[in-house]
């Protein structure tokens, strides 16, 4: 009983601190970084300024796993050297202003 408590009130104090998935990421950094490096090839390729990648109906992103993975793999494609820091910055900016995933 005294187990089970504990872990109800650990579960519930973990929640509370991680509201979304990426809220220890720095979104303004990201968004910073996602300027410099990412804007210029989703706009060419997509159009408009390069959001409409994040919002088009068969978006591949589809969870905040996923997010991460994606974000992982352009910065392997591209050699871009990002630090793990740099990705999840990234991707607190991407889920705060398109994906919304919780
Ligand atoms: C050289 C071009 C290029 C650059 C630079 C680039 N991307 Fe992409 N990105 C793409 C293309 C093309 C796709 C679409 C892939 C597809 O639809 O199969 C994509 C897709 C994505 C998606 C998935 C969108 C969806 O459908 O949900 C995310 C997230 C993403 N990129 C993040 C980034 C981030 C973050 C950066 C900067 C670090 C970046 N990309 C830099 C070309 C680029």
């Amino acid at each position: 009983m005294k187990r089970t408590l504990t872990i109800l009130t650990a579960t519930s104090l973990s929640l509370g601190v991680y509201a979304t998935p990426f809220d220890k990421g720095d979104a303004k950094k990201g968004e910073e970084l996602h300027k410099k490096m990412c804007i210029s090839c989703h706009a060419a390729r997509f159009g408009g300024d390069g959001s409409k990648i994040y919002t088009r109906k068969d978006r591949r992103v589809k969870n905040a796993e996923a997010l991460k993975q994606q974000i992982a793999t352009c910065n392997t494609m591209l050699a871009t050297q990002l630090f793990p820091e740099d990705e999840l910055n990234l991707a607190a900016y991407l889920n705060a202003t398109y994906y919304k995933f919780k």
